[in-house]
């Protein structure tokens, strides 16, 4: 009779993150949580974007070479995520592989799980068939977008994109997915064609494997999370938010300004906004100016982020109107990037102004914080959809950046009842949430499920 395998006889898993903050974080936050129970740990990772080894010195890392820095010049003014995305998954296919074929070939006790990766890097399935190992993919965004995403016919709504507002189906709702609406579409991207062709490649090799990590909750997700086998055939875990498994880890790519918290010490409780578009989103110069506006006017305590290079065309701060600094005094701060996690966790934190990335999102729904959202692209406008019309925990700027409707929103989350509302229903998702990490509770329940299933390959 064949003995029950223990995670022992199976130490080691392999994981490989897209090269950009938004996947690395969660990819970084998730190797901790298997490490924690047992795994050890190799990251292979591509040059672009490298994680600093040194802030992880359990795990191993193996860089690849991805020649990303053949395009990456065009980051600032190319607003097509998917053919980055499509670049790597082309360039990074034989170093990829020769990696991971050294490391399978290695003598030594020691036997490979598996391999974990980020969704969008959809070539793995093959070279993981090839090689005879699992391969379970990290998706990091919410399964209502990997729905979202498998029920869009992407291929027969290119015209969408060619809409405008004069359009009269411009505001209609998408049939195969009736939260979203045209508008919200077009908003996914400039390029339809090359945007439908990776999430066709990333949705059928995310069917191919041996299952899906998603970093969100099942409370959060119910209804989702009931028809998500119906799409996605291979088993899917739900233990998200991986960053409240430990404090705020430090796989920040860009070095994060600590003394915002000092600031926001001397801010009266729930009174600061505090704006961030991430790590990739772009904005224009004008979209900026309206930023600023919108700022100036509302004459609230702010915090912003403004990472260099966001503003297509300029350094950091050359596009402000004119005086904005003098005018902003001690009454605003503005730094290239921070400690994103504590800021959302301070008590003189008001609202969030985001771009709705997941991270950010999920961030915001762990700290109570209400959300003002001017989604750019991608999963951005699913994100934002969900947080306004279904959990109802923020509102959305239909116009993205403009100052009157920028004004308003901020009048509705940080001085009206309304806002008042959305932080009771955030409470709520953030008591479920608090009870889904807890033993027996959903996520951790995930997690066991997911440590049985790949101690069991
Ligand atoms: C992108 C997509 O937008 C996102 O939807 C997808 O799921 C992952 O890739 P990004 O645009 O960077 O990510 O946004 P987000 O997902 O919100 O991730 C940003 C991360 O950077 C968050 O973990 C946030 O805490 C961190 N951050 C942001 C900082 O540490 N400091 C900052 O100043 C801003």
């Amino acid at each position: 009779m064949e003995t029950p395998r223990s995670v022992n006889d199976f130490r080691r898993i392999i994981l490989f993150p897209l090269p950009f903050q938004g996947h690395i974080n969660p990819m970084l936050q998730l190797a901790n949580i298997l490490h924690a129970r047992g795994f050890n740990i190799t990251i292979i990772h591509a040059e672009y974007n490298s994680p600093n080894p040194s802030n992880y010195p359990h795990f191993t890392f193996k860089p690849i070479k991805d020649r990303f820095l053949e395009i990456a010049h065009q980051l600032p003014t190319n607003r097509n995520g998917a053919y980055f995305v499509e670049y790597l998954n082309k360039s990074c296919v034989d170093p990829f592989r020769d990696c991971l074929a050294g490391m399978l070939a290695e003598p030594g006790e020691e036997k490979v799980a598996c391999l974990i990766a980020d969704g969008g890097f959809y070539f793995t399935q093959a070279v993981a068939d090839d090689l005879k190992l699992p391969r379970i993919v990290h998706r990091t965004s919410s399964l209502g977008c990997g729905l979202a995403y498998d029920a869009l016919p992407f291929n027969s709504i290119k015209d969408w994109f060619y809409l405008t507002k004069e359009d009269s189906d411009y505001e209609a709702s998408v049939p195969e997915y009736p939260l979203l609406r045209i508008k919200d579409i077009i908003k996914m991207t400039n390029y339809p064609q090359s945007m439908g062709d990776f999430l066709t490649n990333m949705l059928n090799q995310m069917k191919a494997s041996s299952g899906i990590i998603w970093n969100t909750f099942k409370e959060l997700e119910e209804s989702a999370l009931e028809t998500i086998s119906q799409d996605f055939p291979v088993p899917s875990f739900t233990l998200g938010p991986f960053h409240k498994y430990f404090p705020a880890s430090s796989s920040s790519l860009i070095e994060q300004d600590r003394t915002v918290l000092s600031w926001l010490d001397k801010q009266p409780p729930k009174s600061v906004i505090y704006v961030s578009f991430g790590s990739v989103a772009h904005i224009t110069e004008s979209e900026f100016q309206e930023v600023a506006h919108g700022l100036d006017n509302i004459g609230l305590p702010f915090l912003w982020v403004v990472r260099p290079g966001i503003v297509i065309g300029s350094e950091w701060l050359e596009a402000l109107p004119e005086n904005f600094l003098e005018r902003m005094g001690d009454r605003g701060r503005i730094v290239k990037w921070s400690p994103q996690q504590e800021v959302l966790g301070h008590p003189a934190t008001g609202c969030f102004w985001t771009h709705s990335g997941w991270n950010s999102t999920m961030e915001s729904i762990c700290e109570e914080v209400p959300m003002i959202c001017s989604p750019c692209f991608g999963d951005q406008p699913i994100n934002a959809r969900h947080v306004s019309e279904v959990w109802k925990i923020g509102v959305l700027l239909e116009d993205g950046f403009e100052s009157v409707g920028i004004e308003k929103a901020i009048k509705r989350v940080m001085m009206d009842k309304e806002g008042e509302e959305m932080r009771e229903r955030i409470s709520c998702l953030k008591e479920k949430l608090n009870l889904s990490l807890e033993e027996g509770g959903s996520s951790s329940q995930s997690l066991n499920n997911l440590v049985d299933y790949i101690s069991s390959f």
